[in-house]
């Protein structure tokens, strides 16, 4: 964290600043235990928290931002459009009930959750541009501070017709599984890469390689994998309903791993390493 105990920001357009790590809440269904650990993120020192209409716990999240007494104005909050949605007025109107749920007025990032939802999948390309030209509209009334989408391959971004540049695409990042190439065009072309399961789920962090470099730095595979992001250039969403965890994965500003170890974690990538969905062949 900067001086003073803030995280510090990565600007996306203008006016946009966002904070280099993000909580995320996905999994996180149950209301009541969303909402503490929201609150519990927040009092940790968290401004920037990542939700979707379809993690169904807009509501909780919401409601945390409220109790914590934060001014909204700074809390960095994502939220995502949900796959059974597309088109203009379904999209001017999913958005209004997630400002509801939210209780809030604006939202800072504004996602397209999948590219081609299986409902959708013979025609997403108009409906994605239809999709985005409405959030371009939300835009333009300051009900939207920054656009983008997740899970957006290259030939998506090349696919989408644009008047508001993608800010930001969120995708699946870990040492186990990065998709190189679409992180290197998003930076090439000014897109910020956010990292979800930045943790693997929680399912690498015994792996012997993560534990040896987590020994040396005097660290905890966690942070080892959240730094791993950070020096990659690409903003983590740990996400964490227990307490020490929600601490320990903020805490990553003391040390830095060294080009060679970096190299070493680049070099677990697998094959197989990805856990969640193929952008192309979701079964949702
Ligand atoms: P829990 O929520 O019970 O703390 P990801 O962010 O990659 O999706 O990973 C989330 C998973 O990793 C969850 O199962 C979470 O468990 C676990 N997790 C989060 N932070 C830590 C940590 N610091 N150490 C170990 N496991 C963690």
């Amino acid at each position: 964290m900067e001086e003073g105990g803030k995280l510090k920001r990565i600007q996306l357009n203008e006016e946009v600043f966002i904070p280099q790590i993000g909580f995320g809440t996905w999994k996180l269904d149950n209301q009541e235990s969303a909402k503490q650990s929201v609150l519990t993120a927040l009092y940790t020192g968290y401004r920037h928290i990542d939700t979707a209409m379809s993690y169904e716990n807009e509501e909780a999240v919401g409601q945390a931002i409220k109790d914590s007494g934060i001014p909204r104005s700074e809390i960095f909050l994502t939220t995502k459009l949900s796959n059974d949605i597309r088109g203009k007025n379904e999209t001017l109107y999913a958005f209004e009930q997630s400002l509801e749920r939210l209780q809030t007025d604006y939202i800072d990032l504004f996602l397209i959750h999948w590219p081609a939802p299986k409902k959708y999948r013979d025609q997403y390309i108009e409906l994605n541009n239809e999709t985005y030209a409405a959030m371009e509209e939300l835009y333009s009334l300051g009900k939207i501070k920054a656009l983008g989408v997740s899970n957006f391959l290259i030939h998506h971004l090349k696919e989408l017709s644009t008047k508001v540049p993608v800010s930001v695409n969120q995708m699946e990042f870990h040492p186990y599984y990065a998709d190189w190439a679409t992180i290197d065009y998003c930076h090439e072309h000014g897109i910020t890469v956010e990292a979800y399961s930045p943790l693997g789920r929680g399912q690498i962090l015994q792996d012997p390689i993560i534990i040896k470099i987590a020994m040396k730095y005097k660290k905890s595979p966690a942070q080892i994998c959240i730094r791993y992001a950070l020096q990659n250039n690409i903003i983590p969403l740990p996400k964490s309903q227990t307490k020490e965890r929600i601490q320990d994965n903020i805490n990553v500003f003391d040390f830095e791993i060294s080009e060679e170890d970096m190299q070493i974690l680049k070099r677990l990538n697998k094959v197989d390493g990805k856990i969640g969905s193929h952008p192309d062949y979701a079964d949702f």
